[in-house]
């Protein structure tokens, strides 16, 4: 990993606490990182008067009373306070939150789509984004919502923050820059970005055109799923996921910023560049982790545990064991399991499972869900493997095998998930999806001896 080549004019410091320059490793750690020597106060949060200038400021994630409480302190050139002034509602019509639930859309289905195609229109983050279901309710902060983004164009003087949401994002095509107040994070696919609500960014092509997968998170904050008798080693090791080092900008320029704020956006005009933080501390941050390190667990005898089992991140919904969203990821692993149907089983689910494919081909459907592309199977509406998966996998010889070339994931939830207009009605839906199922036939004839 090498440092940042940095945006004009941007300080970035190296890094303090860990091996990589531009990266601090560590799910959840109490990082501190200074861009200019001597910024970040020691000992103490709020010093009579701040190095160089500066202006002391909490980022507070949590409730000051939730545990572990989650904050970062800021040291920055100006308060956040002066990076807003007043807002005026804007229209991102394509960019939509939940309750979101249409008359004349059908959420009751199992549904797939091709990839959404790119476009010559320019798009930037902002406009880019398409949402494909929304759950649960945002003024409420339970759900989510799943998007798909195209993004051709950098954000130029425009920031953004979401106050509604933290946001998971999945490059499928193309990388991308998130410049935010706490350092930059670059990703492509294979990794993913965490970018907590309230966190002030830009975003900018570093190659293009970019396609992705979005969760955005109304509910409590993802978190490392208890890994219970897998005990302190595999999944995601908290190691591998990276906060970016404090660099910050000094640029007096005309700027928007746009908020996500109770499902409406609305901007507001300011005269410097908000990203101003030269040094900070805290354990909330946004991160980067490459799904590469993910480190799968699984059958080693006879049939398989349920897929939960290659949860990454889980974001809890005040049940226990009944999360808000799981981000589940399925990638390169061996099947060995004796004398097991192998795929993913016919199933119905209380939970709602929205799949995205970043690359190659996912062992339940061979055909038809293609890198880019998008699957849902609702709240108790069943699925499984397709005609071929079924007959293949019950035909095979089952020797050790070894799936390559495979990263699917699936953004799961408690709640039912609710087509937007533009999923059931813009974007390139598979009509006959529901037809894979079509030619399973039926075996049974009463006589023993089919095994
Ligand atoms: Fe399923």
């Amino acid at each position: 990993m090498t440092r940042h080549d940095l945006p004009k004019g941007m300080i970035s410091a190296t890094s303090t606490t860990g091996t990589h320059a531009g990266y601090m490793p560590g799910w959840a750690n109490d990082f501190e990182t200074e861009a200019l020597p001597g910024a970040l106060p020691q000992g103490m949060n709020s010093p009579q008067k701040c190095e160089y200038g500066l202006y002391g400021e909490q980022l507070s994630g949590t409730a000051f009373t939730a545990n572990p409480p989650e904050r970062t302190w800021t040291y920055r050139i100006r308060p956040s306070v002066k990076h807003s002034a007043r807002y005026e509602r804007i229209d991102l019509p394509l960019w939509v939150s939940a309750p979101n639930v249409l008359p004349d859309v059908t959420s009751l289905g199992q549904y797939r789509w091709d990839p959404v195609p790119h476009t010559d229109v320019p798009l930037n983050w902002l406009t880019g984004m398409r949402t494909m279901t929304t759950a649960g309710d945002v003024h409420t902060q339970i759900g989510m919502a799943a998007h798909v983004y195209l993004v051709n164009q950098s954000m130029e003087d425009e920031y953004f923050f979401s106050a509604d949401s933290e946001l998971l994002v999945v490059p499928q095509e193309g990388r991308l820059r998130f410049a935010t107040e706490l350092g930059i994070i670059d990703v492509e696919p294979k990794e993913i970005a965490i970018i907590p609500r309230g966190l002030v960014y830009r975003v900018e092509v570093l190659e293009g055109p970019c396609r992705g997968f979005v969760c955005e998170n109304y509910g409590q904050k993802f978190e490392l799923p208890g890994r219970g008798p897998i005990g302190a080693n595999c999944l995601a090791n908290p190691r591998d996921f990276k906060a970016p080092v404090a660099a910050f900008e000094d640029r007096e320029v005309p700027s928007t910023v746009t908020v996500k704020w109770c499902g409406q956006f609305h901007q507001t005009k300011i005269g410097q560049s908000p990203l101003d933080v030269v040094a900070w501390h805290g354990n909330y941050t946004p991160y980067k982790y490459d799904l590469r390190t993910y480190c799968p667990v699984g059958a080693i005898l006879f049939d398989h545990p349920d897929p939960s089992i290659f949860t990454v991140l889980t974001a809890p919904s005040g049940v226990p064991g009944t999360a808000n969203i799981d981000f589940v990821l399925f990638r390169e692993r061996w099947l060995v399991a004796e004398d097991t149907f192998r795929p993913p089983w016919y199933h119905k689910n209380i939970m709602s499972e929205l799949m995205g494919n970043i690359y190659g081909q996912y062992d339940a459907k061979p055909q038809g869900f293609v890198p880019g592309g998008v699957s849902l199977h609702n709240m108790m509406l069943p699925h499984g493997p397709d005609r071929n998966a079924f007959e293949g996998a019950s035909n095979s010889n089952l020797g050790p095998e070894k799936l390559e070339n495979t990263m699917s994931f699936m953004f799961e939830t408690r709640f039912p998930q609710q087509l937007t207009e533009f999923a059931g009605k813009e974007a390139p839906l598979q009509d006959n999806y529901i037809d894979c199922w079509d030619s399973l036939e039926k075996k049974f004839d009463g006589k023993p001896g089919k095994k």
